[in-house]
């Protein structure tokens, strides 16, 4: 595995220890103490020994229409099932039950744009808009079980449309709104969505992004869409199809629109969203998510790991249309009753201190981002940052990547003063929540995800599934079920499967590569697959290839993440052009472009080179790794299943 190592060794006895009135008032140690333990590592201990009974405690926290008859049911694995035979609703637990208490007039949700307009919902307000935006939905078809595709901006109605579909019993599956016209449709063509909700455009640094122009032309390419329900929030002019496209406000203003609107009765085990998401080979999968044990797990580790108390204002910055912004902006910081703050567009527009602005403007107390976010603004200075009132901070977080040693020190130091523990949440689409994750209470290392969570058995093993020595290199498993986890690809049983239970029969593969040091601590390597992150976000190699052999100059492609001082890994395509055409650096700005087009943004390739030939194995894949040393000047490794 020795070409997956780019990183060198982090210093391994930097230790980060929290204070004693962090420790004495956080929220595990009160559940620590109603346990009868004293001790953080006596607690974890228990909760794997007692693994039912963790998880039915935290489970017992919330409200259920039914109770359930087991806690977990693993007769057929790895087709677990949580919570057998209870019934719920994550609505009733993320809205109803606060807009029924004293919290009904607390703040929800505060939004701000990037033109500096606010809105902000109360438990009361969110519930009103949600049973408006289900009655809306109802009125054009929409019927518990249905998928529906969700592809917005940031902005409050993304949120409120998830709990929409989730309140009637239908799933949603959102599109992230950086993601183009193909991406879109495959993603609309797959799920079979009769129905499509999208806005006018969006904001992104002062520039209009054209979302419904994109959604056309997904929609032409997927006939399966009938009705599409456009939120406006630019207000410039757009195409409206007649007989398809309707306007949420109009419908929003309707007596159909009525204020209150049942929860629906769901099943623990009934599929609350899709959420696709990149694999190895082939297109996007749909991972599936559940309303009873998902909503357990998004609980339990944001109440424990962020600590999360009433007068908190919490502000997870990534996007809801992707897993963290699913779990961690919207559901999971309404079912503890907190205040969630979400903001629309870029973090230096129109400074690079827009969101330290943003922190001192809210009061806020925790924030949550991604490594190559804080990279991005640590490049501007201190300066930035130290304009700003950042008192109001408590506990920091960070996700999507590991976390350079460096950027843990300056978010830690800059940002949080010295004074505010870093949670560096490890876990996955799939997994639903955070897996790996110190609590306020662990003592830190800089660049590791440290211990697995209560509950939470996380190895580091080699090929043959027996445990690595310390320090030693290997791959990421997690040996016993988990509440949130996702419960199968939608449509494609088998390839879940196939993915993540049997390279090691019995244990879950995460595809990432770790190392565990001398005291447990857990070091996140990177992916083993053809998996890239570029910013934070999860592409797959498969997806950009596919994007590039849709142009009519492109016979083969292939493309790698190298890596990127910001941004984690930069693409790097390598591409065979069809004959009568001639590699130029006009075609290869046309071909980047085109990837933009097709995928998004995020997909554009930061270099494309030329090539006669691909290194393939003798059965035809390509040897991405041998592209990547080539790449970066590196020893080739094993080539003897190169074909020449
Ligand atoms: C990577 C994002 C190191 C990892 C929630 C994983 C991390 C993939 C961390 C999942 C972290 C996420 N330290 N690596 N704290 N968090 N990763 O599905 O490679 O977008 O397998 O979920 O991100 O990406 P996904």
């Amino acid at each position: 595995m020795a070409e997956i190592r780019e990183v060198a060794l982090p210093n391994t006895s930097d230790v980060y220890r929290p204070s004693d009135a962090i420790v004495e008032h956080s929220n595990v140690m009160a559940y620590a103490r109603s346990r009868g333990f004293s001790s953080y590592e006596e607690l974890y201990q228990w909760t794997l020994d007692n693994n039912e009974q963790f998880w039915a405690d935290m489970a017992s926290e919330l409200e259920w229409f039914q109770p359930w008859e087991k806690v977990l049911d693993d007769s057929n694995k790895p087709f677990f099932k949580w919570f057998v035979g209870a019934k719920t609703n994550i609505v009733h637990n993320a809205i109803d039950r606060h807009a029924a208490s004293w919290r009904k007039n607390k703040l929800a949700m505060v939004w701000e744009g990037e033109d500096g307009t606010q809105r902000t919902f109360s438990y009361h307000a969110l519930n009103r808009e949600v049973s408006k935006m289900a009655n809306v939905l109802k009125s054009v078809g929409v019927k518990k079980g249905d998928i529906v595709t969700i592809y917005l901006p940031r902005i409050p109605e993304l949120p409120m449309m998830m709990l929409a579909c989730a309140k009637i019993g239908a799933a949603h599956s959102v599109v992230y709104g950086g993601f183009s016209e193909a991406a879109l449709a495959d993603r609309l063509a797959h799920s079979q969505s009769t129905v499509l909700v999208t806005a006018d455009g969006g904001f992104m640094r002062g520039k209009i992004v054209e979302l419904k122009k994109i959604a056309d032309e997904a929609m032409a390419r997927t006939p399966s869409v009938q009705t599409c329900l456009v939120v406006k929030r630019t207000g410039h002019t757009i195409n409206m199809e007649i007989g398809r496209d309707l306007w949420l406000h109009e419908l929003m203003g309707l007596p159909i629109a009525a204020a209150d609107c049942p929860t629906e009765v769901m099943d623990a085990e009934d599929p609350l969203f899709i959420l696709y998401t990149s694999g190895t080979t082939g297109k996007p999968k749909g991972v599936v998510h559940t309303h009873g044990g998902y909503m357990v797990g998004i609980y339990a580790t944001l109440k424990m790991v962020f600590d999360i108390k009433e007068e908190d204002r919490y502000w997870c910055a990534a996007d809801p249309g992707w897993i963290t912004g699913h779990s961690y902006i919207v559901y999971a910081p309404l079912i503890t009753g907190a205040t969630s703050f979400m903001y629309e567009g870029a973090p230096n527009y129109p400074f690079p201190d827009r969101w330290w602005s943003l922190v001192s403007k809210h009061s806020i107390s925790i924030l949550y981002t991604a490594p190559t976010a804080i990279r991005g603004l640590m490049r501007f200075g201190e300066a930035w940052p130290s304009r700003h009132d950042l008192s109001s901070l408590r506990l920091l977080g960070s996700v999507g990547e590991p976390i350079n040693p460096e950027a843990w020190k300056w978010f830690y130091s800059v940002i949080g003063k010295d004074r505010c523990p870093i949670m560096d949440t490890w876990w996955q689409t799939e997994t639903g929540h955070f897996m790996i994750t110190p609590t306020p209470v662990v003592p830190l290392k800089p660049g590791s995800a440290t211990r697995p969570f209560l509950g939470i058995e996380a190895d580091v093993v080699h090929e043959d599934g027996t445990p690595c020595g310390p320090n030693e290199d290997g791959l990421l498993v997690i040996k016993r079920p988990w509440p949130g986890m996702m419960r199968t690809i939608l449509n494609d049983p088998q390839r879940y499967v196939d993915t993540y239970w049997t390279r090691l029969p019995g244990m879950y593969a995460a595809g990432d590569s770790a190392r565990k040091d001398e005291d447990g601590y857990i070091w996140v390597i990177g992916r083993l697959d053809d998996v890239i992150k570029v910013s934070g976000y999860r592409l797959g190699t498969a997806e950009v290839e596919s994007a590039l052999v849709s142009h009519p100059a492109v016979a083969e492609a292939a493309a790698i993440g190298l890596p990127h001082e910001v941004k984690g890994n930069s693409i790097h395509a390598f591409v065979i052009l069809r004959a009568g055409f001639e590699g130029s650096p006009k075609l290869e700005e046309e071909l980047r472009a085109h990837v933009g087009h097709e995928l998004g943004p995020i997909a554009r390739p930061d270099a494309i080179t030329f090539v006669s030939v691909l290194p393939k194995t003798r059965s035809g894949k390509i040897m991405r790794r041998v592209l990547k040393a080539r790449a970066q000047g590196l020893p080739e490794g094993d080539i003897s299943t190169l074909e020449e």
